[in-house]
């Protein structure tokens, strides 16, 4: 049972909110219960009105992007899932620098896309990884030496206590697949604004087609989280998950790539339950056989 005031949010926002909705169908992975409440916010004006009205009456709640760095449980989530699907972009091409802004449900990999169109560089490290602008600056998304706060110029984000601020990379304390974000309740980036630089449409193309190929050579296919562990210090978690001989381990539908040891596959009916067990496994081994504590990169989202 929910202690959420359901009529009361029904009321005020009556078309934006469904309740009881499984959440599988928004995850990455294809796993996740149902949240009691789930709102949709299909621009950044509409997230700005639930995430205030949430606020007003101290209610928590989770924003799922694209779905692909979070593990829902089965049990689903008691309380308040919003879905960020403000996905507006717009391009100011003739600036110095030209630049790109993009409402936090917008996906990254349509950004870099269109980018690339308008010969403008600066995101072919983004051309392959699923998520939002707002899961990439919640979690630093990066890849290929690339990294979001490399090119963030400021972000529009709303804290709990309804003020709007608008925060460069310093304010959001980047590091490796963090920010500030992540320990901060209740708070939503709204939109973002990013640097770009003009460049060769040709090159442009054939350096994001060429990370999408790396991408493809090393990386399965399939429904996944994306890397499930951050890479320790000084070494890579695919690679200490392989050398332990954990690819191919298999629990229940879900099973440790055996292309790339930091990936696990749902192969259709992996539960939660049987994902949150891999992981505890090939921590256990990781940590016996070389004495390192692997940590999680994907969010464990919901009641476990
Ligand atoms: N390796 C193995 N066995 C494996 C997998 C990897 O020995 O099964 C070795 C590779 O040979 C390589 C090293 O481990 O020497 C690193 O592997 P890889 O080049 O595939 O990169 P990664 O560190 O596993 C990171 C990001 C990816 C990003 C790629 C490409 C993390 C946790 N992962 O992967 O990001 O796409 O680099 O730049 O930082 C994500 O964050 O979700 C993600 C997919």
């Amino acid at each position: 049972m929910t202690n959420l005031p359901i009529n009361k949010l029904r009321e005020k926002f009556p078309f934006l909110m469904q309740e009881d909705i499984k959440l599988s169908k928004y995850t990455a992975c294809r796993v996740g219960g149902p949240a009691d409440v789930l709102f949709t916010a299909s621009s950044a004006v509409e997230l700005a009105a639930i995430v205030s009205y949430l606020n007003k009456l101290k209610l928590d709640f989770f924003i799922l992007g694209g779905g692909s760095n979070v593990l829902i449980s089965d049990k689903g989530v008691r309380g308040i899932v919003i879905l960020n699907r403000a996905k507006h972009i717009k391009f100011k091409v003739k600036t110095d620098p030209p630049t790109v802004w993009a409402e936090s449900g917008s996906s990254l990999i349509h950004m870099a896309r269109l980018s690339a169109e308008r010969s403008l560089t600066g995101l072919e490290w983004a051309g392959g990884i699923p998520g939002t602008i707002g899961g990439a600056i919640y979690g630093n998304a990066g890849a290929h030496g690339g990294e979001i706060s490399d090119i963030l110029i400021s972000t529009d984000v709303l804290l709990k206590n309804n003020k709007r601020v608008q925060w460069g990379a310093e304010e959001l304390e980047f590091e490796y697949r963090g920010s500030k974000l992540q320990n901060m309740q209740r708070t939503v980036v709204l939109s973002a604004s990013f640097k770009l630089a003009v460049g060769d449409i040709d090159t442009i193309t054939q350096e994001m087609n060429d990370y999408l190929a790396v991408r493809r050579n090393t990386q399965p296919p399939g429904a996944s989280m994306g890397s499930m562990f951050k890479n320790p210090p000084g070494d890579y978690a695919g690679r200490l998950i392989d050398a332990s001989g954990l690819k191919g381990i298999r629990i229940g539908d879900v099973e440790v790539s055996p292309k790339h040891g930091n990936f696990f596959i749902n192969y259709g009916n992996a539960t939660g339950q049987d994902v949150s067990e891999l992981i505890d496994f090939v921590k256990k081994n990781v940590l016996e056989k070389f004495g390192v504590s692997l940590e999680l990169e994907v969010k464990m989202i919901g009641d476990w």
